[in-house]
């Protein structure tokens, strides 16, 4: 539930939204399909279709997210517990893409889980970042403005982050 609260603080009534890695599509419908003009979701999954023929505003993409090609950009684009499923060297072409597809005063939300303090990581997982500010330091290599959140009272570490203006390609490094 967490993530639904997180993620619809940063939508506006009217937005246009991307929901990366939906799964089976709850968020989107319970969460933020009242507010949006439209959503996308996009999973490389087939198995996960349960609620996107629940709402006219949904629109379900099956796809990996890298290789779908976007003809729109998009107010918000939500991402929970997708990062970890990419590869460190595969994140900077992530976030790229991700400012691509976002409009200038778009934002990008979501949530990722943390390492475990004994380095255990849950097997499917590419990569876990270790620590708040080792996420903070890689988001702020393509957004100005970045929140993270790290609630204290889940028994799996996770991180909430919030991003916003994004920097032009050439300007990352
Ligand atoms: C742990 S689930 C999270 C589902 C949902 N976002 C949630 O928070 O409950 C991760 C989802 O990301 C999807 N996924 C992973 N890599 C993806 C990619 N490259 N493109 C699209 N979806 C992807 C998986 O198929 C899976 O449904």
């Amino acid at each position: 539930m967490l993530r639904g609260f997180h993620n619809i603080k940063s939508i506006n009534p009217g937005d246009v939204v991307l929901e990366i890695g939906s799964g089976d599509g709850f968020f989107s419908k319970f969460f933020y399909s009242n507010t949006v003009k439209s959503i996308d979701c996009v999973d490389s999954s087939k198995h996960a279709l349960s609620y996107y023929k629940t709402s006219k505003k949904i629109k379900f993409i099956c796809d990996d997210f890298m290789l779908y090609d976007f003809k729109k950009k998009y107010d918000v684009i939500i991402a929970d517990a997708v990062i970890q499923y990419f590869k460190k060297e595969n994140m900077p072409s992530f976030l790229l893409k991700v400012t691509k597809s976002l409009k200038t005063s778009g934002s990008f939300t979501g949530m990722t889980v943390k390492r475990r303090k004994d380095n255990k990581k849950i097997s499917h997982h590419k990569y876990e970042f270790e620590s708040k500010e080792e996420l903070t330091n890689f988001l702020k290599k393509y957004f100005q403005e970045v929140e993270i959140y790290e609630p204290k009272y889940l028994e799996r570490s996770e991180l909430y982050f919030r991003c916003s203006h994004f920097l032009n390609e050439e300007l990352i490094k």
